[in-house]
């Protein structure tokens, strides 16, 4: 992957909590720095830049540019489109504005994260700000990695996908890379045994649950929710797990419409 000239990535934060960032900062393989050292050109990221404010945007400017038609834009957060998107400004441009204008160049646009996916935590709630996924600004279907925060490597494996084969990898109705999204968590849980058995824990801290037994009647998402993460779990420091691996239920925080994808007064 790595060539003379690392391709440009222009990275944007809207609406978020910079989890989806977080996460990336913790992936092991490659390391963050290796990414942004030696494989790609990292040219504008609002949390990792040294830059800030007009130095900052005269640089997204000059990547735009310099690499107009090639560079990967990534989209985080997501983005308010009511009241002409007074509810998020960047230099003073809006999240709407910015977005458009990074994606008409961009070779490719692709959304981290549930907020950029679908809305997301800051659409919930009645949505006050019109918060929007990228994909709906931009009128097109994009390659989504929903997930809050989703698997750093499900994002890391989509990019080295692009920058080898100059094409994002095929993806579900939903925009979200197969790879990744096409197996139903349910399917690949290691407390499935105990679902098909009829043994569920009934209450956080009970017998059930001290013995691993299926979280379904804690709400769990899992028989609803397509993912990897019973199979590439988080964290690579020798404690690698999951949310379901570590005693609490899938909230189906990579679907659309699950979990606190839908408005908090929808749900039980
Ligand atoms: Fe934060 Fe979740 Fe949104 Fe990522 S998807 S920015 S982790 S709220
Ligand atoms: Fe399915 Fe959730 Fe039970 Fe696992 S814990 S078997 S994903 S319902
Ligand atoms: Fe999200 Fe469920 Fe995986 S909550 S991180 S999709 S286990």
């Amino acid at each position: 992957v790595a060539s003379a000239k690392r391709p440009s990535v222009i990275w944007l934060h809207f609406q978020e909590c910079t989890g989806c960032t977080e996460s990336l900062l913790r992936a092991e393989h490659p390391t963050l720095e290796k990414l942004i050292l030696d494989v790609i050109s990292l040219d504008y990221h609002e949390t990792l830049f040294a830059a800030a404010g007009h130095q900052a945007e005269a640089a997204r400017k000059d990547a735009m540019k310099a690499n107009k038609g090639k560079y990967l834009l990534v989209v985080e957060g997501a983005i308010p489109i009511k009241d002409k998107g007074i509810y998020c400004k960047v230099g003073g441009q809006t999240a709407v504005d910015m977005v458009k204008e990074c994606a008409a160049d961009a070779g490719a646009v692709v959304a981290i994260g549930s907020c950029a996916s679908w809305g997301g935590m800051p659409s919930t709630g009645g949505n006050p700000t019109g918060a929007s996924s990228a994909g709906e600004v931009l009128g097109k279907v994009i390659p989504n990695i929903p997930g809050c925060p989703p698997n750093p490597y499900n994002f890391l494996s989509t990019v080295v996908h692009y920058l080898t084969f100059g094409k994002l990898p095929d993806v579900d109705q939903l925009g979200r890379p197969k790879f990744a999204y096409s197996r139903l968590i349910h399917d690949n849980c290691e407390r499935r045994a105990h679902f098909d058995a009829g043994r569920f824990a009934m209450e956080f801290g009970d017998v059930g649950h001290r013995k691993g037994y299926c979280l379904y009647k804690l709400g769990c998402k899992g028989p609803e929710t397509y993912a990897n993460c019973p199979t590439i779990l988080f964290g690579d420091v020798g404690c690698a797990s999951w949310p379901v691996g570590t005693g609490h239920p899938c909230i189906g925080c990579t679907e659309k419409g699950v979990g606190f994808s839908k408005p908090i007064h929808e749900l039980a």
